[in-house]
């Protein structure tokens, strides 16, 4: 201890260069035993911040070398004098080329100690505390000098693991250290003079190091769980094994080596790296699916020394699809019913020793021969991988007995690494026969039949055989739907026969097509159905017609109308238009066809002016084949409010009924009162005279041999309430057919049974009557046709008309006639009578005395009562 004095080097670094600033410290100081061995590491020059330049270092101690580094060796055994050392360290750049030596540097530079790191070693066995090294300050020289440390690993964690003579300044370490835990360690020595306890030095940090030692063996530091395809080529990498040491890293304690300890003929490890690699390309997966290897992982390289691990690697195979679906057996049998659909036939099963329930292990299949006729269909079970062969479409045993198919398995994903293919296997079906119902010949049969053709007319047979016997005996055919009866079936034969009139244009046929269908049952009742399309052959049957023969023609002032009139023909073309139109001789000289050509429709033109009213117009139409028949238009000419519609329509439309009624009604009192009031004037001039020569004596008086009531008398009785009957009847009848004629409609018979509250004790006419009353009837006969367009006011006119009519015809009549019938008024000229009887016995006989009408008297004065109104005597 006594013998490892120590000396001071001072080392001086000059940095001649042409830069400013130096990266080297300028000064250095190191602390050294007193005699140093050749290599000796004195200190080391930090070139930390000189970066990545090219330097040049050289001494100018021979004594002393340096390395590129900066370490600074004794190249010599050299004794290190007590005021120590002085030398000079050049650091020169590559590219400097200025050079300076300047020895006031070295004398103005301030010192300071700095010793290099001291080491200790981990795991230390002792005994402790043990000497690490001295330190000393170069103000020992001057004072007696104190030496302190602290910080860590003397104050902190790991507390007292160091410690200082005072007095000497040896350090010390106190016990055992692990570098992993604590690597390095940086406290700071004081000096401090021992008598005034000032600080004589700048504090000092020292840096502890502590030596790794091979205390720590290599860990796994992944799960060992590999997986790799089966079938893989040799050199596939399987996956890394990933090691760690807690020693020092880029040591050889650190430095690891991975080896396989078995399983080394089907896997290789990379010493090196870890990565596991195949080496065999047999790895199968159907064989077996996982290996276990033991991995060893070593430091010191692999050294005999070095510490170890094993860990047990899992290495999974992955499936890839390298085995096809294969059959169980050579060959599948298996026996279907015929006529049968959708039913499942044959359960195949296959074996896959792919990983099941993927694409590798599911099964696909195919009928790759035998489904020509589409009869198969094929799906996979998914649960069990077997292929389910279905008929999809019936079979029939009488074409073919013995199906075979040829069915291929192969699986949702394509096979790989593998020499196998696809298999194949035969099935053979048999089909079994099934009863049969018996078979039309056709299942739709298609007969052309004309229309109209006579009942009892075979169209056709439609005739089934049994499938078994391929015969029709014993088979009975019946109708199903025929929804016109138009066709019989005869039962034994199957003929078809017309049993109605077949009309093409009925609306139980569709497109020219009526159908039927037909039932055939043989003997053991099985059934079987057929349909029977009649295609309806057209026959000119039907001429042309003008649908809407009523049309208005609207008058203009001055200007001929016209009116266009469209035809149809139901039958179909060459039976149908387009038609030719022609007017019939009657119509010359009135209505003309405005440009005539075929066509299905004509326009008439009016050829004279004509007042307004019904004109009926014959019109022939005649198809293409120039058959055809009078029609009848009836064209109404009229003022039109608008185009086609009449403006007397409009008006009793706009009025309403109970106007016009009312109208009616008005002017049926009106002239009620005129022919009153014209009868009363007559009647009156004859009594007023008569009474004028009653009054006044001696006037003139006709000759009269008759008491019965005279011929003015005669006609006003018809008119009075009591006798006018007849001709309110009749009025009663025409008002009525007016309001239906003026297109009044239903109101029109409300009209009828009021007036009919008024009038029914005096119908006399009841059948005419009741025509009006009831307008549907009423339509249909001619007398609509009569009035149906005139207006009401025309109406009117004939009514009044027709009462003049009647009343002359009366008047004409023969008075014989009415002498029954009528009412007569006779006065009482009964006994005690002071005029006596008027009656045919009171005739005088004696015409040739004329003297009793001087005094004409009460029996002349009966007479005069008979005659007189007793209005006119109340008045009187
Ligand atoms: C010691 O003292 C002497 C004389 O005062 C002085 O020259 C020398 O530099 C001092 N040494 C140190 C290391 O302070
Ligand atoms: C092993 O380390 C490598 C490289 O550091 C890394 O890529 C790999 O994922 C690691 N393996 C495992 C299993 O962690
Ligand atoms: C290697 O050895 C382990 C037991 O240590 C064993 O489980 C494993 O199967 C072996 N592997 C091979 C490929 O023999
Ligand atoms: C058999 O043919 C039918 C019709 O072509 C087809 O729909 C069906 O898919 C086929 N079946 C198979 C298994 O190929
Ligand atoms: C056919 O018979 C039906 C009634 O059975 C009869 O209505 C029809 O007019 C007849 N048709 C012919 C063309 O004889
Ligand atoms: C009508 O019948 C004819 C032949 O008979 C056919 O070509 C056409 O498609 C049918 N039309 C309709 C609407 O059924
Ligand atoms: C008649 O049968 C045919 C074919 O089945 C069908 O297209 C047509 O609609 C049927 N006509 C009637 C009126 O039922």
């Amino acid at each position: 201890m006594s013998r490892c004095s120590l000396f001071y080097i001072s080392l001086l670094v000059l940095v001649l260069r042409y830069s400013v600033e130096s990266c080297v410290q300028r000064h250095v100081q190191a602390q050294v035993p007193e005699k140093l061995q050749a290599g000796y590491v004195v200190s080391k020059v930090n070139l930390d911040h000189c970066g990545f330049r090219q330097l040049y270092l050289v001494s100018n101690d021979p004594d002393f070398a340096v390395q590129t580094d900066g370490t600074i060796l004794t190249a010599d055994v050299i004794t290190v004098p007590d005021d120590g050392k002085s030398f000079w360290v050049l650091v020169q750049d590559q590219r400097g080329h200025k050079w300076k030596v300047n020895h006031k540097v070295l004398q103005r530079a301030k010192r300071r100690w700095s010793p290099l790191p001291f080491n200790i070693r981990e795991n230390d066995k002792g005994p402790f505390p043990k000497d690490v090294e001295r330190i000393a300050s170069d103000s020992s020289v001057n004072y007696t000098i104190k030496y302190s440390i602290e910080g860590p690993g003397v104050t902190t964690t790991p507390i007292n693991l160091f410690s200082v003579d005072s007095i000497n300044g040896m350090l010390r370490v106190n016990f055992a250290v692990d570098r992993e835990e604590y690597p390095q360690f940086i406290f700071t020595a004081r000096a401090f003079d021992r008598y005034t306890n000032q600080e004589k030095d700048l504090p000092l940090p020292i840096t502890v190091n502590v030596q790794d030692e091979n205390d720590n063996a290599p860990q796994f530091s992944s799960p060992l769980i590999f997986s790799v395809e089966e079938q893989s080529n040799p050199g596939t990498v399987v996956g890394q094994v990933n090691a760690t040491d807690r020693d020092e890293p880029n040591t050889p304690h650190t430095s690891i080596r991975y080896s396989l300890l078995n399983g080394t003929d089907l896997f290789a490890i990379n010493y090196d790296s870890g990565l596991i690699t195949t080496r065999t390309g047999t790895l199968d997966r159907e064989t077996q699916d996982r290996y276990f290897v033991r991995v060893e992982i070593k430091d010191m390289g692999g050294a005999p020394n070095g510490l170890s691990n094993q860990g047990l690697a899992s290495i999974f195979l992955t499936d890839i699809n390298d085995n096809p679906p294969t059959f169980k057996q050579s060959l599948y049998t298996a026996q279907v019913k015929e006529n049968q659909a959708n039913v499942l036939v044959l359960r195949i099963p296959v074996d896959d020793k792919d990983l099941k329930g993927t694409p590798n292990w599911k099964a696909v299949y195919e009928i790759t021969k035998g489904n020509e006729s589409g009869n198969f269909l094929i799906r996979t079970d998914p649960a069990t991988n077997e292929g389910l062969l279905y008929v999809a479409k019936p079979l029939d045993r009488e074409k073919q007995e013995l199906m075979k198919l040829e069915l291929m398995a192969r699986n949702e994903a394509p096979l790989v690494r593998s020499s196998s293919s696809w298999k194949k296997v035969p099935i053979e079906l048999t089909v079994t026969n099934e009863d049969e119902g018996p078979e039309f010949s056709a299942p739709i049969l298609r007969l052309k039949v004309k229309e109209n053709v006579p009942n009892g007319t075979l169209i056709g047979t439609y005739t089934a055989i049994d499938p078994e016997t391929k015969s029709s005996k014993g088979i009975k055919y019946y109708k199903v739907t025929d929804p016109g009866s138009w066709i019989n079936v005869m039962e034994t034969t199957g003929d078809l026969k017309v049993a109605n009139t077949i009309d093409r244009e009925s609306p139980l046929v569709y497109n020219n097509t009526y159908n039927i269908t037909v039932k055939a049952v043989d003997e053991s009742q099985k059934t079987g159905t057929g349909t029977v399309l009649i295609l309806i052959e057209d026959v000119n049957d039907n001429v042309p017609i003008i649908p809407k023969p009523d049309l208005v023609l609207c008058s203009r002032d001055g200007q001929r109308s016209s009116i266009l009139v469209n035809a149809v023909d139901y039958d179909e073309s060459p039976y149908s238009g387009p038609f030719t139109f022609e007017l019939s001789k009657e119509s010359e000289g009135k209505w003309k066809i405005k440009d005539p050509k075929p066509g299905t429709s004509v326009v008439l033109e009016q050829v004279v002016d004509m007042p307004n009213g019904v004109y009926k117009v014959p019109l022939l139409v005649k198809d293409l084949q120039g058959v055809g028949e009078e029609q009848i238009v009836s064209v109404h000419v009229c003022e039109c409010v608008k185009e086609g519609e009449c403006a007397a329509q409009r008006i009793s439309s706009r009025l309403g009924v109970w106007a016009v009624l009312a109208m009616l009604l008005a002017l049926l009192l009106l002239l009620l009162l005129c022919l009153l009031f014209v009868l009363v004037c007559s009647t009156k001039g004859e009594k007023l005279r008569m009474t004028d020569e009653y009054d006044g004596t001696g006037g003139m008086l006709l000759k009269s041999n008759t008491e019965a009531p005279g011929e003015e008398v005669k006609d006003a009785l018809l008119v009075t309430p009591g006798s006018g009957i007849d001709g309110g009847g009749a009025m009663e009848h025409q008002t009525v057919v007016g309001a239906a004629g003026g297109a009044l409609g239903q109101q029109a018979i409300h009209a009828g049974s009021m007036y009919q509250g008024g009038t029914q004790g005096y119908m006399t006419n009841q059948s005419m009557y009741s025509t009006g009353q009831y307008g549907g009837g009423f339509y249909g006969n001619s007398s609509y046709n009569k009035f149906s367009d005139m207006s009401i006011l025309d109406t009117w006119r004939t009514n009044e008309l027709y009462l003049d009519n009647k009343l002359v015809y009366f008047g004409e009549e023969e008075d014989g006639r009415f002498a029954a019938d009528l009412l007569k008024s006779y006065g009482y000229e009964g006994v005690g009578s002071p005029a006596g009887s008027v009656g045919c016995c009171s005739v005088l006989s004696n015409q040739d005395s004329l003297d009793f009408l001087d005094s004409l008297g009460p029996k002349f004065r009966t007479l005069a009562d008979v005659c007189m109104s007793k209005t006119e005597r109340g008045e009187q």
